[in-house]
C-alpha cells in the first residue's frame, strides 16, 4: 500500500493567496528578514517545525479535560504518569518551552569555566551554557562534515573525541546528545552510539542527558536504519533511548505536536530538588510549570500519539518525497533525509554568489518572492563571522536553506507546491541576487537584521 497520511482533516484554516507583487513590497517593507514578515503574508510556513503541528482530535478533547487547579492539579498527574511511562525518569517538571529546560538545569548542574559537550548544542542550548560563563563544546562525528555522504547516523558524537576531552583537562559538567541532531540536519543518533557516549560518560562520573525534542523521529529512523532495531516498535526504542541516559530536556512543541511546553527529566533526586527550587521561582510550581492543566493534558496525548509508526513513516515518507522534488529539480540537500526537515545546499545551486553575498539568505529569500513559502537561513547569515559594517570576516561551513515540516499540517499538493517553486528557481538561479546587509543589530543577529538586494 502506498503511504499516506493515516489521518483525514476535521478542521481546515485557510492560506494566504498573495501575487509576487504583495510579496515583493511585504519582504521589502520587512527589511528582507523573512523574521519580520506577517504570516497573513506567508503561502506555506516552513519556518520551523516547532508549536506549528496540527492538533488531534483526542488532543482537542483531552485539552476541555484540563483541571485548571493551582496546585496538584489533575493534568499534571496525567502529564507525570505519561512521561514516567515513556522515559523511566522519577522526576518530570513541566516547563513552558525547551530553553527553559535548558535553563533551569544549567543553572543547577554548570559552574562558570565548565563545559557542556554535545554532538551538536542547538542555539538556544549553547547559549544556555555561555550565559552561564560555561563552554559549549560540540563534538560531531566524521561523517557529519560531508553534506552528501549517505551513512545513517551521522547525529552520531564522535566518541573518541568525547574519550578525549573526558579524559583530559577540561572540567565537562555534561554529555548532552541531542536527538534528532537539528543542528546538525536533522540528523539521527544511533543506540550504539547512545550507548556508548553513556558508558563513556558514566565511567568518568558525568551525567548523560538527552536534548529529546524529536526523540520519537529518531526512533524511527532507529527501526529504518539501525540493525538490531528493525522489528522494534518506535515507542520500544524511545524507551530504551531515555533509559541510557540520566534525564532529559525537551521542547515538547515538536514530538508532543503542541503549541506550548517543554520538560525536564531526570533521575538524580538532589538535582531535580535544586532544579524544583529554580522552577517555582522563574515558571511555576511544579505540578504546572507555565502551562495550563489544558496545555498538560494536550501534550501527554501528543506524547502516546507521536511514536504512531503509520504516523512517523508517512511524516518520514513526506519529507523524503520533497527532497526527491529537490533533486529532481537538480537542488541538492543534505544526505540521507531526516523527518522533521529538508536543508537544501543553496551554496552549491546559487555558486554565482560568494558566502558575503549570503547564498543560503537568497535561496530563501526567492521562495518567498517565487510562491510565498517562508523558510530559513542555516548559513553565513545566521553563523558566519561578521564585523560591525555588516561585512563577512568569516563564512559559515556550509550555505543551508532549512525546509522545516509542520506536523499533520501540509497536504502532499502544497509539499509539490514547494517542489514546483523551487524548479522555477533552479532553472535559471543565476538570476537570484545576493544580499547585503544594511542594520546589523550585535546580539541575535538573524531574528532583527535588515538586508537589502546588491545587483
Ligand atoms: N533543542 C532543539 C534540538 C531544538 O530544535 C529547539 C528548538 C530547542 C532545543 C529549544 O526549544 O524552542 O521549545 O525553547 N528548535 C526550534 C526550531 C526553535 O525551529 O528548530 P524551544
Amino acid at each position: 500500500m502506498p503511504t499516506m497520511e493515516p489521518y483525514r482533516i476535521k478542521v481546515v484554516e485557510p492560506i494566504p493567496i498573495t501575487t509576487r507583487a504583495h510579496r515583493e513590497r511585504a519582504l521589502a517593507a520587512a527589511g528582507y528578514n523573512p523574521f519580520n514578515l506577517a504570516a497573513t503574508d506567508v503561502t506555506i510556513d516552513l519556518l520551523s517545525d516547532s508549536g506549528t503541528g496540527a492538533l488531534s482530535a483526542e488532543q482537542q478533547a483531552a485539552g476541555l479535560r484540563g483541571d485548571e487547579t493551582y496546585a496538584g492539579a489533575r493534568s499534571y498527574y496525567r502529564f507525570h504518569d505519561v512521561v514516567h511511562d515513556l522515559t523511566g525518569y522519577p522526576h518530570a517538571f513541566p516547563v513552558h518551552q525547551g530553553r527553559a529546560a535548558e535553563r533551569i538545569l544549567f543553572t543547577a548542574l554548570l559552574k562558570p569555566g565548565q563545559v557542556s559537550v554535545s554532538n551538536t548544542h542547538f542555539d538556544t542550548t549553547r547559549a544556555n551554557v555561555e550565559i552561564l560563563g560555561g563552554q559549549a563544546v560540540d563534538l560531531p562525528c566524521q561523517a557529519a562534515k560531508d553534506l552528501d555522504d549517505d551513512a545513517p547516523f551521522k547525529g552520531d558524537i564522535d566518541l573518541d573525541a568525547l574519550e578525549a576531552i573526558l579524559a583530559g583537562p577540561r572540567d565537562v559538567a555534561i554529555v548532552l546528545l541531542t536527538i534528532t541532531n537539528n543542528g546538525g540536519g536533522g540528523q539521527p543518533v544511533s543506540m550504539a552510539n547512545l550507548k556508548a557516549a553513556a558508558s563513556i560518560a558514566r565511567r568518568h562520573g558525568v551525567p548523560f542527558f538527552l536534548d529529546a525534542a524529536r526523540f520519537a523521529e529518531n526512533a524511527w529512523l532507529v527501526t529504518q536504519r539501525e540493525p538490531g532495531y528493525e522489528h522494534h516498535t518506535p515507542r520500544q526504542v524511545a524507551e530504551e533511548a531515555f533509559r541510557l541516559a540520566d534525564g532529559c530536556v525537551a521542547s515538547l512543541k515538536k514530538d508532543a505536536i503542541v503549541h506550548m511546553g517543554g520538560l525536564l527529566a531526570l533521575r538524580d533526586p538532589e538535582l531535580a530538588a535544586k532544579c524544583e527550587l529554580l522552577l517555582i521561582a522563574t515558571e511555576g510550581f511544579r505540578t504546572y510549570g507555565g502551562l495550563s492543566g489544558r496545555d498538560l493534558e494536550m501534550l501527554a496525548q501528543g506524547l502516546l500519539e507521536v511514536t504512531d509508526p503509520q504516523y512517523l513513516r508517512a511524516r518520514a515518507d513526506a519529507t523524503a518525497y520533497v527532497a526527491e522534488l529537490a533533486s529532481a529539480a537538480g537542488v541538492d540537500s543534505v544526505r540521507p533525509t531526516g523527518v522533521h526537515a529538508v536543508y537544501l545546499n543553496a551554496g552549491r545551486l546559487l555558486r554565482h554568489l560568494p558566502p558575503s553575498r549570503f547564498p543560503g539568505f537568497a535561496l530563501a529569500t526567492e521562495l518567498y518572492l517565487a510562491g510565498g513559502i517562508r523558510c530559513a537561513e542555516l548559513g553565513s547569515l545566521y553563523l558566519g563571522v561578521l564585523d560591525d559594517a555588516g561585512e563577512l570576516v568569516e563564512p559559515a561551513p556550509y550555505e543551508l536553506v532549512r525546509l522545516a515540516i509542520p506536523r499533520r499540517v501540509y497536504t502532499q499538493s502544497h509539499l509539490e507546491y514547494v517542489g514546483e517553486t523551487l524548479a522555477e528557481i533552479a532553472k535559471d538561479p543565476e538570476r537570484v541576487p545576493g544580499y547585503r546587509l544594511t542594520h546589523v543589530p550585535k546580539l541575535l543577529r538573524h531574528f532583527n537584521c535588515r538586508l537589502e538586494p546588491v545587483g
